[in-house]
């Protein structure tokens, strides 16, 4: 395996690849490895020639200090984890690679970073753009691969190639939710739930399966509160937001007869750890 702490030896160890013609995925990540990380690895791995993994907790992204403080660090499991997955490139910057100095960029993306996770988490988006496109300059990928658990990241990255950096020709794949056995969407912070908190916040998810049946017999605003309601219910649990949006402006749906596709998105803590899941209707 070869781990690089540095953007000079990664890009030029890169650029002997591109040399060789040989095409590069990128999985950014912010460690604590789950199966839904190494799916994305995977996923890489089928469709190009060699895969880069990032592991780097980016602090402009957190807008509450508290939270980059306990976000799980567990390096030495995620480089073994890497390893027994076949990924022989990991990217390893501390914070001074990334910013040498203070990155004042502001992204201008429209609604999309305005709603849902972006009007909970001030200043969010902004720092996922900065991360991002400083990742993709130095890695240079063919293709970037996304989990769809973070639909409006997916969203906005895909805007963020669109938008700033249309000549890299980037290709941003969004890769399908991978969920614990009872359905609970797998996630870094899934690592500070007890073992009855994980329990619970399975409702999530089936709560949202239960939604999807009900679209005949119900309107829009009757699902969002069948949601909430019943999520509410359980007393580990408490929804920040549940919105449906369709899955390209992220515009709230006022009917089920509008023709976008759409997507329920939801928030939700569990004790102090704040979840998020989504699903297409
Ligand atoms: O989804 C994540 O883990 C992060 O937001 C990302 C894309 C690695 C940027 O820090």
């Amino acid at each position: 395996m070869n781990i690089f702490k540095t953007k000079t030896e990664l890009s030029s160890f890169l650029t002997e690849l591109r040399k060789k013609n040989k095409t590069i995925g990128f999985v950014p990540t912010m460690g604590a490895l789950h199966d839904g990380h190494i799916s994305l690895t995977k996923q890489s791995a089928s469709q190009t020639d060699y895969t880069v993994v990032s592991i780097f907790v980016n602090p402009t992204q957190f807008n509450d200090p508290k939270d980059l403080e306990k976000y799980p660090r567990t390096i030495d499991k995620d480089i073994e984890k890497l390893k027994q997955a076949g990924v022989s490139i990991v990217f390893l910057p501390n914070v001074t690679e990334i910013y040498p100095k203070k990155d004042s960029r502001i992204f201008d993306f429209g609604n999309i970073d305005k709603v849902m996770e972006g009007k909970h988490r001030q200043g969010h988006f902004n720092g996922v753009a900065q991360v991002v496109s400083i990742l993709f300059e130095i890695v240079i990928p063919n293709k970037a691969f996304f989990g769809l658990k973070d639909f409006q990241q997916y969203v906005i990255v895909k805007e963020l190639v669109k938008k700033y950096m249309a000549d890299s020709n980037i290709e941003i794949i969004g890769c399908k939710i991978i969920r614990e056995p009872n359905g609970l969407a797998m996630s870094s912070r899934n690592e500070l739930l007890s073992s009855q908190e994980r329990e619970n916040a399975s409702i999530i998810n089936s709560t949202l399966q239960k939604a999807k049946t009900l679209t005949g017999e119900k309107s829009v605003d009757e699902i969002k509160n069948f949601v909430i309601q019943k999520i509410n219910q359980n007393k580990f649990l408490k929804v920040e937001y549940f919105d449906i949006v369709d899955d390209t402006k992220l515009e709230q749906i006022k009917t089920w007869e509008e023709k976008s596709q759409k997507v329920g998105c939801i928030a939700v803590f569990c004790g102090s750890v704040r979840l998020i899941d989504n699903i297409y209707f």
